[in-house]
């Protein structure tokens, strides 16, 4: 059984006090009664403070993370010290870090070797730009980026990993896949990871939804058997909205 997770990506957002503020009314707010995984990904300016709060139900991970363990690599941060302020996830490949910052899979793939090794989570994001939906390439372009993602990581760490599908398209936009669309995705995505490794690996890895996720929506994706929870953008910046989609998912 694959317990679904929901995480908010926080980006770009909150100080270290409004950091602890949000995790204080999230961990509140939710009391320890959720049969789903929730993590919050804030900056890494504030993942020493969210540890410190010694929170229960809510887990913290971070945004990206470095491509090397230690080192001359200035301006960058490793596993081991995501491990250090106690970091369970990673988001890793988020299509912001692949256009913006030139992320490629082969990096994602370093990346998510070395959290592993760390204990850490990763989550791996893949998804097609409106081009690409638009001339039927979406499964290819998905498809591709998992395998690259996934290469040479052995069956045992594979089933660590989470998988989010977000469509490029849907991020910040207020549009959203519908949750057919996500779903044929997603299905699709576990039968490559069942060709990739073995059918029970497949069906224990959990795939998310993301884009444009908000409490009055986020059902649409949960009816899916194969979506197993979302990742969450500027819904998870207010505890009210980020609360809502744990409750209603
Ligand atoms: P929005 O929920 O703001 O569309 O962002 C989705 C996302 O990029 C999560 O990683």
């Amino acid at each position: 059984m694959r317990t679904p997770i929901i995480a908010g990506n926080w980006k770009l957002n909150k100080t270290v006090p409004e950091a602890v503020e949000l995790c204080r009314q999230l961990e509140a707010l939710l009391d320890g009664a959720v049969d789903r995984e929730v993590v919050v990904c804030p900056s890494f300016t504030a993942l020493s403070a969210v540890q410190a709060l010694g929170l229960v139900t809510v887990k913290h991970g971070a945004q990206n993370m470095a491509a090397y363990e230690s080192g001359a690599y200035t301006g960058e941060v490793s596993a081991a010290m995501l491990r250090d302020v106690g970091c369970q996830y990673v988001i890793l490949g988020h299509s912001e870090r692949r256009e913006l910052f030139g992320e490629t899979d082969e990096a994602v793939n370093t990346k998510a070797r070395l959290a592993l090794r760390s204990d850490i989570k990763p989550i791996i994001c893949v998804g097609e730009t409106l081009e690409q939906r638009r001339s039927g390439e979406t499964e290819d372009v998905v498809l591709g980026q998992l395998t690259r993602d996934f290469d040479g990581i052995d069956v045992e760490d594979a089933a660590r990993i989470v998988v989010a599908y977000e469509p490029i398209w849907a991020i910040g936009t207020g549009e959203t896949a519908s949750g057919e669309d996500a779903n044929t995705v997603i299905s699709a995505i576990r039968r490559k990871l069942a060709v990739l490794y073995d059918a029970d690996t497949a069906a224990s890895i959990r795939i998310q939804y993301g884009g444009s996720v908000k409490p009055n929506n986020i059902r649409e994706f949960m009816e899916y058997p194969d979506i197993d929870g979302a990742l969450v953008g500027g819904a998870s910046l207010r505890a009210d909205d980020f609360v809502g989609i744990v409750q209603c998912s």
